[in-house]
């Protein structure tokens, strides 16, 4: 990728025009040169407005994440943590689990500004444009095996409630595993991949997608209803306090995970959980479709479904509201 493009799109951030003389002037080089820069926009799914006489802007302002944002926001755990931030990035959880691999230290989070091929659960994708979704993932190594790790991804969205919490958004809920949904519409994702042994020592990089701010367009693309922080507070958080406080939150609940297990954490996972006492239908990876009445949480973290056939557990697959979509 051309190495000017995103230093000229920071300079586009505040959503106003800048002449193609004045971006060249301020970068020392030639308009076709900021012209050949911006060509590349395109093919990342970032809109420009170009107009004669006018120049470039961008649709609406972006608040690109700065370090010291992120660790003012961290308070006492900016020291748990190694922030790497990154422009563009595929995925930055494909991107910590080859770095998990080569044995990059515990509490790396690397940030992208814009993930271009961003996965989600159960092979789906994590669309968001530029400015539209905090994206970033976390290295958290375990002594303990990945077979003991099964509440983990219910700890990560009891990290993200408190956050939220903090945030401003205080009527969020949790969709088993972990989607985080405010008024049934998706506003979180987390994608959880873990390495190493069943009997330890193991590897989790926990992926999450927050989104800020989310254009219609972008709406329309993403497979299901979803929400952003600017509908739900009517303003967006500033990005790197958004990204600080969910990492100071992550940091306190995985190190209770890590001391006590997910059972320390259940009750507060129960108390978000959106469909708690509701008849839902849990679409199963193999296939099946199984309906009844979500019960709550055992303490491995499995769903508990009040069925025809009796009370069953759930350690994996999707769950929807029977009768919705
Ligand atoms: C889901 O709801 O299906 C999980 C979405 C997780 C998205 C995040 S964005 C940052 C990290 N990198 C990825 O490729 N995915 C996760």
């Amino acid at each position: 990728m051309n190495s000017l493009t995103f230093p000229i799109l920071r300079m586009l951030a505040d959503g106003q025009f800048h002449s193609g003389e004045a971006i060249a002037r301020h970068f020392g080089v030639t308009r076709a040169t900021v012209w050949n820069a911006l060509q590349d926009t395109e093919s990342l799914g970032v809109k420009l407005y170009s107009i004669r006489g006018k120049g470039y802007r961008l649709p609406q302002p972006v608040r690109f994440l700065e370090r010291e944002g992120v660790v003012a926001a961290l308070g006492d755990q900016a020291g748990k943590f190694t922030l790497e931030f990154h422009d563009r990035m595929d995925s930055t959880n494909s991107y910590l689990m080859q770095q998990a691999a080569g044995g990059r230290e515990h509490g790396t989070c690397a940030v992208a500004e814009l993930q271009t091929s961003g996965r989600g659960r159960r092979g789906r994708s994590w669309q968001a444009g530029l400015g539209n979704s905090l994206t970033f993932s976390v290295l958290w190594r375990f002594d303990c095996g990945a077979g003991a790790l099964s509440g983990l991804s219910l700890a990560v969205g009891v990290a993200l409630m408190r956050a939220l919490r903090e945030l401003g958004v205080a009527d969020a809920g949790l969709k088993w595993p972990n989607d985080v949904l405010h008024d049934n519409q998706k506003l979180a994702g987390i994608l959880i991949e873990l390495q190493g042994d069943m009997d330890g020592p193991s590897a989790a990089v926990i992926g999450i997608g927050l989104n800020l701010r989310l254009p219609e367009t972008m709406r329309k693309v993403i497979d299901q209803p979803a929400t952003d922080l600017q509908s739900i507070l009517g303003w967006s958080p500033d990005s790197a306090q958004g990204l600080g406080t969910v990492l100071r939150h992550l940091a306190g609940a995985l190190e209770q995970f890590d001391r006590e297990g997910f059972e320390a954490l259940r009750e507060e996972w129960m108390a978000h959980h959106a469909f708690d006492g509701q008849v839902v239908r849990l679409h199963m990876p193999d296939g099946r479709e199984v309906d009844g009445v979500a019960e709550g949480i055992a303490a491995d973290g499995a769903l508990l479904v009040c069925t025809e056939q009796g009370m069953q557990r759930f350690a994996a697959g999707e769950v929807s509201l029977r009768g919705a979509a």
